[in-house]
């Protein structure tokens, strides 16, 4: 099936008013991060994130489907010795908007910043916070299982009493210890937890996705044919996951430049950002 893969140049507030309300499947998104990259696309001051970031939420949550989703991948940053609360204060301000912060996926950087510092370790994870319209949403969660290996053997094997009497008392919490529900042949479901390499700076966007981080979101959240919105696109890392998963994809972004290499990464048909599944694989 064709798909329709579209750059649009601006300010994401001011392209998204021109977009019908309740079109795209799934959000994701990467935004200029407080401050902390002046020298390359502009930041915006830790103390005034959150008002800069809701009236551009407002329009995300109108082109939204009540079934779509939108996941958020951001990290606050130290401020004068202190991780500063902006990205908190996102999350209560998005939810007063109407959002549901579903869930919290952390992404786990394999190959976090090498460093030193007195009061803090390297720095090894970024949220991705999940939020959604309804309670009820569209879910793949069979697009991403992950083989089992030796923890099958290991963890079924010594299930205790207590694992058993959990599984009876039924108590519809969840999958609980019903083995069945989660495990299929050699395949389990996946954490939240996603063990990805990031980006290594072989493209020219100082700030890129690593592709399987779109990619996991968008087999878990959408069907083929969908519609993919990254609104802060940067060099079209989503778009070009959307694009080789058979999803339709519009990026805005606010920097000619990048909108160029972003074309540029899309139109390169010998680009593969597809990363095999296995990248995904990690210890349960
Ligand atoms: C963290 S980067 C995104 C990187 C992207 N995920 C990738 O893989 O290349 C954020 C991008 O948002 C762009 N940007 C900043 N403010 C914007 C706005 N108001 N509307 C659209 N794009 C904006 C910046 O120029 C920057 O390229």
């Amino acid at each position: 099936m064709p798909v329709e893969t579209l750059i649009k140049e601006g300010d994401c507030l001011d392209v998204l008013q021109s977009q019908p309300s309740s079109s795209i499947d799934l959000m994701i998104t990467s935004p200029p991060y407080a401050d902390s990259r002046q020298s390359t696309y502009g930041g915006i001051h830790p103390d005034r994130y959150v008002e800069w970031f809701l009236p551009r939420a407002e329009q995300f949550l109108r082109v939204l489907k009540p079934t779509g989703s939108f996941v958020l991948n951001i990290k606050e940053k130290v401020v004068d010795g202190e991780r500063h609360t902006y990205v908190l204060e996102l999350i209560l301000a998005l939810r007063k908007q109407g959002w549901l912060w579903t869930e919290e996926y952390i992404w786990h950087k394999r190959n976090c910043y090498p460093g030193k510092w007195p009061n803090r370790f390297r720095d090894a994870w970024e949220r991705c916070l999940h939020f959604t319209k309804e309670k009820k949403f569209k879910m793949n969660q069979d697009a991403v299982m992950i083989p089992m290996g030796d923890w099958a053997g290991s963890r079924l094997k010594s299930l205790g009493k207590n694992d058993v009497v959990r599984f009876d008392s039924k108590v519809g919490s969840g999958f609980g210890k019903n083995i069945a529900n989660w495990v299929r042949r050699s395949m389990a479901y996946p954490t939240n937890v996603l063990h990805l390499a990031t980006e290594c700076g072989n493209r020219k966007h100082s700030a890129a996705f690593p592709p399987a981080l779109p990619e996991w979101f968008i087999r878990v959240f959408t069907d083929l044919g969908d519609w993919i919105l990254d609104p802060f696109a940067g060099s079209g890392t989503a778009l070009k996951a959307a694009k080789g998963l058979g999803r339709n994809a519009m990026g805005i972004e606010r920097c000619p430049e990048y909108c160029a290499l972003a074309q540029e990464i899309l139109n390169d048909a010998q680009l593969v950002l597809m990363q095999p599944e296995s990248h995904y694989v990690t210890a349960l």
